[in-house]
């Protein structure tokens, strides 16, 4: 059974979830909090690669998730992870991590591609599912693991999660109070060189899409409502790579992308992402400044100063006031490397998360429509939707 629904403020969660793991990590609590220490989640983390090397360390220090195994089809990530953060189990197929030792949580960290037949092994076995992007390979696979979800009374949800941020919550406040006026339009931008540790970023089903947009288009979504059509344009402008996995490789996959969405009532927003992105902040895009999603309507614009998993404030100036003001400076504990670690939080405690699976499910049919789009050179009407705004 899942726990019932409590809301809480996200300032409130995103600090018990990184505080309560920091005071537990430096010894705080004593053997009299026992009582009033929350339920642990058994996490059984699969995909051993460079993501959970930003997933476990927060994960470990949590105060609402014991990781109980990780698995690799790679066994030797899995022991080097198992020994480095201090968990009993590993395994070397998700075959053997289910009939192993038991959990009710599975988080998937593998290549892309193989998340959805992940996450229907993990949801049939009756396991919670945190997966980063995409929850699944197709829009009708995805409804399908949720309809699996929800008739097992299970958790499904998927990364990203920038509208858990601080920034996104005062964006979406704003747009609701009309401060903008008529919105218009908007745009919003994430490159950098790409990944060069493993191939499947540029195979089929990866892609700049799934990989980098996935952020703008969850935050755009959010901001301005589901979207009815999408057009684009999708290109390869490096058609072959060297990789740590599989040496030098062809490209298939786009690696350069510009997708135009119609949200409806006039307002259209524009992503564009890519692997070719000279980025002087290299990969890691750290404290990036410039505005990486810009908002403009009749009375007003707002820009995100920073990547929107990483933002650093909102420049906003308006009608009323057309001074460009810097606000929101301060992350109030969110960190992108978070998700399923609030996910855990939720599992234990029952105050739920901003993220839907539903608006991940939105996103991946943007990014199928906009690789329609590109073939077919003509407008991809979309199905699926989700609850809107997205108010803290
Ligand atoms: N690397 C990052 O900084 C980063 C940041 C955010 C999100 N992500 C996302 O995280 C996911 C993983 O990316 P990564 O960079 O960690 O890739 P990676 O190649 O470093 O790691 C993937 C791991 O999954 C393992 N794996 C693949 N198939 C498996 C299977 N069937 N069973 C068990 N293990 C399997 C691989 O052996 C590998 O160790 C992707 O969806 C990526 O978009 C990555």
């Amino acid at each position: 059974m899942n726990p019932p629904i409590v809301p809480i403020s996200r300032r409130e969660f995103a600090k018990t979830a990184v505080l309560g793991g920091a005071a537990l990590a430096s010894g705080a609590a004593t053997p009299a909090d026992a009582d009033t220490r929350p339920k642990r989640v058994r996490i059984g983390l699969i995909g051993c690669g460079s993501v959970s090397n930003s997933y476990l360390p927060v994960l470990t220090t949590s105060p609402f998730a014991e990781v109980v195994s990780v698995c690799d089809i790679k066994p030797d990530r899995a022991k080097r992870q198992a020994d480095r953060f201090k968990i009993a189990h590993h395994y070397p197929h998700i075959d053997a991590m289910l009939a192993g030792e038991p959990f009710d949580f599975m988080i998937t960290l593998t290549d892309m591609q193989v998340h959805e037949q992940i996450n229907r092994r993990g949801l049939a076995a009756g396991k919670h599912v945190w997966s980063e992007k995409p929850i699944a390979n197709t829009l009708a696979a995805g409804q399908e693991l949720l309809r699996t979800a929800k008739a097992k009374n299970l958790r499904l949800w998927g990364a990203p999660i920038t509208v858990q941020s601080p920034q996104f919550a005062f964006m979406a406040r704003t747009l609701a109070a009309g401060k903008l006026g008529r919105v218009a339009a908007a745009h919003a931008d994430y490159g950098h060189g790409g990944p060069d540790w493993s191939a499947f970023f540029y195979e089929k089903g990866g892609g700049s899409l799934p990989d980098l947009a996935v952020y703008n288009l969850t935050s755009l979504t959010g901001l301005l409502g589901p979207v009815k059509h999408v057009t684009a344009m999708l290109s390869i402008v490096t058609p072959e790579r060297t990789v740590g996995d599989k040496g030098r490789i062809k490209v298939i996959a786009e690696d350069n992308a510009m997708v135009l969405m119609d949200h409806g009532q006039g307002v259209i927003s524009h992503v564009q992402s890519g692997f070719n992105y000279f980025n002087p902040h290299g990969h890691e895009g750290r404290k990036e400044t410039r505005h990486t999603i810009s908002i403009v309507g009749s009375a007003g614009f707002m820009g995100l100063v920073g990547y929107d998993w990483e933002p650093l404030g909102v420049d906003l100036a308006t009608q009323e006031s057309p001074a460009v003001e810097r606000l929101v400076t301060d992350a109030q504990g969110y960190i992108w490397q978070q998700g399923a670690a609030l996910a855990a939080e939720c599992l234990a405690t029952g105050r739920e998360l901003l993220v839907t699976p539903e608006q991940a499910l939105h996103v991946l049919e943007i990014i199928t429509a906009a690789r329609e789009s590109q073939a077919t050179g003509k407008r991809i009407a979309l199905t699926s939707t989700f609850k809107w705004p997205i108010i803290a």
